[in-house]
């Protein structure tokens, strides 16, 4: 069946927000777009009679319980959200015979890597928001095997809540700032994941099958403390940043000391060029700037 209207849920987050502002590229899709209030992903027994309002031929679930410290306590809200929403959108996806894409993260792996996660390394949350993540992954491949699950990381935007619109606002307000210097990861452009989504999608109308678990993030890879440093010295700021280590920065929920993920399988199966970390990064500061 060809894919013509696609149902986005999460409207506002940084994912969902770029997807809308990429989606007057792709004329011959339609996208629909579901904010919490039309589809409130902890109520997951409402999610049948949503869907055939909108009758979709696809579904993009990009809504998520994301405040990572919080999950450690709100357990309950957290799992629904990320774990048995997901199941059921793919029993739906299923029942449809629709494609389903929904996202994971890096903190289903327990950051104690020294080389890169491959998307088949065995999952061991960080914490307990990795968890509900992890769960979420495989009730949905288990419910639906065509369910395609992308774990991204570090995701940023000129729109919503992220590390760089945080540090900018930080290093106007301040004259110093401590950075955790000892953890690694890959920087996502949620821009950059939109368009691979929808690069997905147009090889699924072509007839290609992509299905089961992909990793995306922008290439290259840093540190919290090197990735501050960039915004920085891109955005023009003067505030004088350190290096800190996890030890001296103690959060309720653990974060992984090394979460590079490897994207070769996205790169090769779906025929995608990720652009640099760096490159994405002076765009989203361009727009930011810019807004
Ligand atoms: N952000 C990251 O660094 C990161 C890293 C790894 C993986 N991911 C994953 O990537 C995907 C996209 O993340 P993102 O960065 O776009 O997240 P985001 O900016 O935090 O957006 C999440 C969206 O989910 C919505 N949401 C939360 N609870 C909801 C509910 N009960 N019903 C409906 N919507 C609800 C939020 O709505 P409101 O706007 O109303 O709050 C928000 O719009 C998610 O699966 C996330 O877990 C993100």
């Amino acid at each position: 069946m060809a894919i013509h209207k696609i149902l986005v849920t999460g409207a506002n987050g940084q994912l969902g927000w770029e997807l809308a502002q990429a989606a007057h590229l792709f004329p011959h899709f339609e996208f629909v777009f579901v904010d919490r209030n039309a589809m409130d992903l902890s109520k997951p027994s409402e999610f049948n009679g949503i869907i055939e309002l909108f009758n979709p031929d696809a579904i993009i679930n990009t809504a998520a319980y994301t405040s990572v410290d919080k999950a450690e306590t709100e357990t309950q809200l957290a799992n629904t959200i990320n774990a048995n929403a997901v199941k059921e959108l793919a029993i739906i996806a299923k029942q449809k015979n629709i494609p389903f894409i929904t996202y994971s993260t890096d903190y289903v792996f327990n950051g104690n890597a020294t080389s890169p996660y491959l998307t088949d390394t065995p999952l061991e949350p960080v914490n307990f928001y990795g968890k509900t993540k992890a769960s979420g992954e495989q009730m949905a491949v288990e419910a639906n095997e065509k369910t395609i699950i992308i774990r991204t990381s570090w995701v940023f935007s000129s729109h919503g809540n992220n590390f760089v619109k945080t540090m900018m606002r930080l290093m106007k307000e301040r004259d110093a700032l401590n950075i955790v210097g000892d953890q690694k990861g890959r920087p996502t452009y949620a821009k950059d994941l939109a368009l691979a989504s929808i690069k997905i999608l147009t090889l699924l109308n072509e007839g290609k099958s992509i299905a089961g678990i992909y990793h995306y993030a922008n290439t290259g890879e840093t540190t919290w403390f090197d990735f501050a440093s960039k915004i920085k010295s891109l955005a023009g700021l003067e505030c004088n940043l350190t290096a800190i280590t996890s030890d001296q920065f103690p959060t309720p929920a653990k974060r992984p000391r090394y979460s590079v993920l490897d994207t070769s399988k996205i790169e090769k199966e779906a025929n995608i060029t990720i652009p640099n970390w760096e490159t994405a990064l002076a765009q989203c500061i361009a727009e930011i700037k810019n807004a």
